[in-house]
């Protein structure tokens, strides 16, 4: 799936976006490969440092901070990487990432991955959700991020995430000031008003998990 969009007839500036999600891509499928088993153990260790903003269990507390438990393994493996290569930047985020190795990615990701997510902290109106569901119905978010919008893959899990971080990459995507892994999250937003982002941050963050 990923593969199919190198093809495609690309200007210069997609160009170069292209090889850096090609970059990633093979990173990411050399730290997924069968043989690489990433530590539970060890990334229970590691995740120490983490713990003050993302929880103790991947379940953030903090406003803007977003939660990591339940995160598909090879979205969180790609979202270091994006960190860690300056491509994502983040001034409370970035410093805990530069110094990370690959072996260190795979065991954060296998740890947080594998922690359950916590029943949302946030709540609204069944009219809202009636609204939030359409939208994500009618703008295909569900093909991608599931039906169950737990995410799959190099896709992130955005049912039950924290309602002010949903509201400020949403607007970053729509702006286009969000780097984006493949270019599909900044297409996907275009044509969102921002009433529609303020309905979709208020229903996914309202949305447990199946
Ligand atoms: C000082 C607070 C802080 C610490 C410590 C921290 N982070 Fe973060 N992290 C953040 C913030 C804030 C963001 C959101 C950045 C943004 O808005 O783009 C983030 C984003 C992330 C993301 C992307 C999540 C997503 O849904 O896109 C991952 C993965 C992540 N952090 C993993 C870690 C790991 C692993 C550690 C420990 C090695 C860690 N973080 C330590 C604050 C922190
Ligand atoms: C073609 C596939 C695709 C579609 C359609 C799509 N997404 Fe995404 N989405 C992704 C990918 C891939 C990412 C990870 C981007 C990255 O971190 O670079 C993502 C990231 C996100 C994030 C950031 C989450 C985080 O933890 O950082 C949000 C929020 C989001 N999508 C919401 C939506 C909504 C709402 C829709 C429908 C309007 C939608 N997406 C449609 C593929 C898609």
């Amino acid at each position: 799936m990923i593969l199919s969009r190198f093809a495609r007839p690309v200007g210069a500036r997609q160009r170069s976006r292209t090889a850096a999600v090609q970059t990633a891509a093979v990173f990411v499928l050399a730290c997924l490969s069968p043989t690489s088993h990433a530590g539970l153990e060890e990334g229970r260790v590691k995740a120490q440092v983490c713990a003050a903003c993302h929880g103790a269990d991947g379940n953030s507390v903090i406003p803007g901070t977003p939660s990591l438990a339940g995160q598909p393994r090879q979205f969180i493996v790609t979202a270091l990487f994006m960190f860690r290569e300056g491509r994502r930047k983040n001034d409370q985020m970035t410093p805990f990432v530069e110094k990370l190795s690959n072996a260190d990615l795979n065991d954060l990701a296998a740890y947080f991955s594998s922690q359950k997510m916590a029943p949302p902290a946030h709540k609204t109106t069944p009219e809202r959700i009636a609204e939030g569901k359409a939208i994500t119905r009618a703008q295909n978010c569900v093909a991608c991020h599931t039906a169950t919008l737990t995410g799959q893959q190099h896709i992130p899990r955005i049912a039950s995430q924290r309602h002010e971080y949903l509201l400020s990459q949403l607007r970053q995507f729509r702006a286009t000031t969000r780097a984006d892994f493949d270019g599909t999250m900044t297409s996907a937003t275009q044509a969102l008003s921002q009433a529609d982002i303020e309905v979709l941050a208020d229903y996914l963050a309202s949305l447990a998990a199946p």
